[in-house]
């Protein structure tokens, strides 16, 4: 039986696959190159000795998903597709809306049609919002506020009302942290167009040249070195857990929503320290103003993933910045160059 993996051919997803294949189990990605590309493919397929059945084209293709989960007798979903930039979401929520919800909802109306009854999906920490109380468990309340956090905690809502209306389904939200670290072969990793957004991409441009200095938004939060916190999470760990999920859908049914995190945090300043301190590279840094919609601190409560799904994080912060640095050093253009 067959896993369809929406969105493989990404950052996320392509760790994800490779684990899938390197455990002997049989999918098919679906991607619409969107936000990635074919390269990914060839490294997959290099790194596991397996070339990766591939299927080009978007989850809102409803006989595109019927046509496929039939013909490759589909037994489950990952759903990694959909946008994910925040700021990009404040500005165009519509694409958000379009691509994350509404994909999601023709993706479940062709499982529906083809009796394809289990889901993971990746959602986000940032479904909680402003934290009430710290660590986030996942009965804090959700109340996210941009409309990119707002099309997750939507689609979680859906999943939930689905597997009401019908007991058969069995669904898991996975509620990522922040991930980061890259593919130990240093083949695969992340690859964002542009100037990253998120602190580790930053982090290993700076490291490989390409960009000046870190601005770090913000030294004055209540928190360990007044630089914000976060729980970071080696990709590898992340991958796991999504096998972990599958697992549990093969014996339980209904819907859950799971945090997966370390259940600790590092500031901004801990993790270039961590950086400059396993990979021996400097990395210039200057404080700069808080960035808006920033929280100062959060992490994990996950003591429900290591319940439920008998997970938690292997990998440590230094195993993730000498994992961003070997695949950033050894493909300074990502998968382009
Ligand atoms: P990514 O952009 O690298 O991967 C997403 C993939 O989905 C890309 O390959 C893109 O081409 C594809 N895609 C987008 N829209 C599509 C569509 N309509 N049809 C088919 N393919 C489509 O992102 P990622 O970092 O790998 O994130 C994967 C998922 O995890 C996303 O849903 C994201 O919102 C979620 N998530 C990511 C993070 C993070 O920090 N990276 C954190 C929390 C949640
Ligand atoms: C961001 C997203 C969040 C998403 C998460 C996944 C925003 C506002 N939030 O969270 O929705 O779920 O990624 O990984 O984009 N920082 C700097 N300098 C930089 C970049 C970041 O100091 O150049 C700091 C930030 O202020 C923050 C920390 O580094 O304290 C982590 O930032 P980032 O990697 O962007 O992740 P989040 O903001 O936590």
């Amino acid at each position: 039986m067959t896993i369809l993996v929406t969105g493989g051919a990404g950052y996320i997803g392509s760790h994800f696959v490779c684990l899938a294949l390197s455990k002997g189990m049989k999918l098919v990605i679906l991607d619409n190159f969107d936000n990635s590309s074919a390269q990914v493919l060839k490294a997959i397929a290099d790194v596991t000795g397996v070339a990766p059945d591939f299927v080009e084209g978007d989850v809102r293709d409803k006989a595109l998903l019927t046509r496929v989960m039939t013909e490759k007798q589909v037994e489950s979903v990952v759903h990694f597709a959909g946008h994910k930039a925040v700021g990009e979401s404040t500005q165009n929520p519509l694409k958000y809306y379009d691509n994350n919800v509404y994909g999601s909802v023709v993706l479940l109306q062709a499982m529906a049609e083809c009796g394809v009854r289990k889901l993971v999906f990746s959602s986000s920490a940032t479904v909680y919002g402003v934290p009430e109380f710290n660590p986030y468990t996942e009965d804090h309340r959700k109340k996210p506020f941009n409309p990119y956090g707002q099309s997750k905690s939507m689609v979680e809502d859906i999943m939930e009302d689905a597997c009401r209306a019908d007991p058969g389904l069995a669904m898991m939200a996975l509620r990522y942290f922040n991930p980061i670290g890259a593919h130990p072969s240093g083949k695969l990793g992340e690859d964002p167009k542009g100037i990253p957004n998120n602190l580790m991409p930053y982090i290993t441009k700076v490291a490989v040249g390409e960009l000046k200095s870190l601005g770090v938004f913000g030294d004055d939060y209540d928190t360990v070195d007044g630089t914000g916190v976060r729980d970071y999470i080696h990709v590898m760990d992340l991958a796991e857990g999504h096998i972990r999920a599958l697992e549990y859908l093969s014996a339980h049914s209904g819907y859950e929503a799971v945090n997966l995190g370390a259940g600790h945090g590092y500031s901004v300043l801990q993790v270039i320290q961590a950086f400059e301190s396993v990979n021996g590279v400097a990395i210039p840094y200057d404080v700069k103003p808080r960035r808006d919609g920033d929280l100062a601190a959060y992490w994990a409560d996950a003591s429900k993933a290591l319940r439920l799904l008998n997970w938690k994080t292997r990998l440590t912060i230094d195993d993730m910045v000498r994992d961003s640095w070997v695949w950033q050093s050894e493909n300074p253009g990502g998968y382009g160059a």
